[in-house]
């Protein structure tokens, strides 16, 4: 770990039209702030009286240092507020949910098709014997199907764990041992790039040796239909049953929401539990107050429900405010750089919430293409996943928010559930900071020993007090879990390194462990390496990240062959191809080297941080560690 440093801060600020902050639902900070402050409790228990609970709580929130429980004793269920909430109140034909397909294609579902569809894929999962508690593994190409099936698992009481379409058989493999997933949703394919992505093949091979799954649900979307070969496997439509009404599983507070694994410094990725009543409050609160999110808004965001960021403002968040949220299986560049751009124009997309690395991409390709299109009906630009530096901040700001849109940059994390840290609409902006922690959210600058460092000095990024989406374990392991919370003092440790200016505004450099954020996405070192050691060629491996213009970081590999093995081009592609296959696209070294040996510390573990520095033409630190 490192002590606290000196940092350089200097930059632009953009000050947006006074008018702004009158118009948004959180007009004041501070005045939200204080009153957070001056009763915590009571101003979550503000958020919660806007939803529908069955039967109400006896107190907001019981801390016993590391676990936190929220909204004690009160029974809800997330998809009444998500569903039947709106079909009730009038917003039955309110488009709920926009597909946009790779070639055009498009569907609309209303909150009264949406509602309907669920109940009928939750009856239909009841029927393949799914009971409250059970896990469900979803991994589906984004279609609103993959929406659909995450609703009916809550409806039910079953626990979702939702796996991103890229990853490959190893990664999925054991996600659904680790969660002891009862069935796996899956589709015969996705489209990408005018081609299809096999995902039945995968779950095929990834259920071989995971004795919990009973059965495989296949979406088949592509003509001529697949065969279903093994008796495991079902038709999707075979299963929806042709009901008016399933009725929501009553559910405690703390009952499990869904479980979404997430890459960690060392061994396999973390199975993030989160539950039903916190979680509401917290995507909802955000979503509300964040995206100021208002009924005649188009809601794009464009992670996928394998991701957090999916899970709360694609999925949970967005449909909670009763919005009309966009979605749509085309990536960004096919067929052209404009597809985006047209998508908005074409639905009047008002709020749209990306990643930096997409930002990226598209600043390569030329203002030209934004600017064919009208984008006049944003009203809201939104960033995540990792830092929005300075200038992709400004091209942003000017080329796609035409100096209008605020750009908010929300700070967050699969464990946080929710936004933490960002600058609200209307507040002045800091390229290259996220801003301050929201009203609700006590966040701070620390030292190895929790102590708050002056503005200027970099340090650990921690959150002090509990909040209600905040995860309460991680699955099978709540040795990680209290990691969290006993790392440094006694608050919630994110694992990033931030620094604060003098006005409280937060910037953060970047992670203070292993994890790589490659294109916006969370990747474990160990489980690159533990992918590579696995091909019989490898003796050890070791993993980092180098600085990318585009995808942020690339993954450098390092690789010990074992005897009989020598080092070929050939044998290069074969190792990058094996990391494909097991852990998916993502993950996949942009480069491998092969060395004679590794720097490890005399117990014998591998210093990815020397070896970074080297690689970097860096100081390598503290090396006293080091075996030789
Ligand atoms: O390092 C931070 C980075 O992404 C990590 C969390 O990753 P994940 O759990 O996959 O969730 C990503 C989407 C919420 C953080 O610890 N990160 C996230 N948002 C930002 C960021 N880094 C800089 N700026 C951000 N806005």
């Amino acid at each position: 770990m490192t002590e606290k440093f000196d940092v350089k801060l200097e930059g632009k600020t953009f000050f947006p039209d006074p008018s702004l902050r009158e118009h948004m639902r959180m007009g004041d900070y501070e005045l939200a702030y204080n009153e957070f402050l001056k009763d915590p409790e009571a101003y979550w228990e503000k958020v919660a009286e806007e939803l529908t609970w069955i039967n109400k709580w006896d107190k907001i929130c019981e801390w016993d240092h590391p676990h936190a429980r929220w909204f004690i004793n009160s029974k809800l269920n997330i998809t009444q507020n998500c569903l039947d909430r709106h079909v009730q109140s009038g917003k039955k034909n309110k488009v709920a949910l926009i597909w946009v397909g790779e070639g055009g294609e498009e569907k609309i579902l209303t909150y009264r098709q949406l509602h309907r569809e669920v109940m009928r894929f939750a009856a239909g999962l009841k029927s393949l014997g799914v009971k409250k508690g059970d896990a469900v593994c979803i991994y589906m190409p984004l279609v609103p199907e993959q929406i659909i099936v995450a609703l009916a698992c809550a409806r039910i009481g079953a626990i979702h764990s939702i796996v991103f379409a890229g990853f490959g058989t190893r990664a999925l493999n054991s996600r659904i041992r680790d969660s002891a997933a009862k069935i796996v949703v899956t589709a015969d394919a996705t489209i990408r790039r005018g081609k299809r992505v096999e995902l039945k093949a995968i779950v095929e091979e990834a259920v071989v040796n995971a004795p919990s799954v009973d059965k495989i649900v296949v979406l088949r979307r592509t003509k001529p239909p697949m065969e279903l070969y093994s008796e495991i496997e079902v038709d999707y439509y075979d299963v929806l049953k042709d009901v008016s009404e399933c009725e929501a599983e009553v559910m405690d507070a703390e009952d499990p929401l869904f479980i979404l694994y997430t890459s960690g410094t060392t061994g396999p990725a973390k199975g993030i539990v989160h539950t039903c009543a916190g979680y509401m409050v917290g995507t909802y609160y955000t979503t509300q107050n964040v995206f100021d999110l208002r009924d005649n808004d188009v809601f794009w965001c464009t992670a996928d429900p394998g991701w957090i960021t999916g899970h709360s403002y694609i999925i949970y968040g967005p449909l909670l405010a009763g919005g009309t949220i966009l979605i749509t299986e085309s990536t960004p560049d096919y067929p052209d750089p404009g597809v985006w751009w047209n998508i908005i124009d074409d639905f009047d997309v008002t709020i749209f919430y990306t990643a930096p690395t997409a930002i990226r991409m598209f600043m390569r390709m030329g203002e030209d293409w934004p600017r064919k299109y009208d984008l006049s009906s944003l009203r809201i630009l939104g960033s995540v996943g990792e830092t929005l530096n300075p200038e992709t901040f400004e091209w942003y700001y000017r080329v796609i928010g035409k100096e209008r849109c605020p750009i908010l940059d929300t700070w967050w994390q699969t464990e946080t559930g929710m936004h933490m840290i960002t600058t609200l609409a209307g507040q002045p902006m800091k390229p290259g900071f996220v801003g301050k922690p929201l009203p609700g959210v006590v966040a701070d600058v620390v030292d190895n020993n929790g102590d708050p460092v002056p503005p200027g000095k970099g340090g650990f990024l921690v959150i002090k007090e509990p909040w209600p989406s905040m995860m309460r374990t991680v699955r099978n392991n709540e040795e990680r879990y209290r990691q969290y919370w006993s790392t440094i003092g006694k608050y919630y440790t994110a694992g990033d390194l931030a620094v604060k200016d003098d006005d409280g505004y937060i910037m953060i450099l970047g992670r203070s462990d292993d994890v790589l954020i490659v294109a916006g996405h969370n990747i474990g070192s160990a489980e690159v390496e533990s992918a590579l050691v696995s091909n019989e060629a490898v003796a050890e491996a070791a993993v980092i990240g180098k600085p990318d213009p585009l995808k942020g970081e690339i993954i450098k590999a390092f690789i010990i062959l074992r005897k009989g093995y020598s080092p070929s081009d050939k044998l290069r592609s074969e190792l990058i191809y094996h990391v494909r296959m097991s852990l998916g696209p993502i993950a996949m070294p942009s480069e491998v080297e092969f060395v004679e040996s590794l720097p490890k510390t005399r117990s014998g573990k591998i210093m990815r941080r020397v070896l970074r520095a080297k690689e970097l033409g860096m100081d390598p630190g503290d090396v006293s560690t080091l075996e030789e």
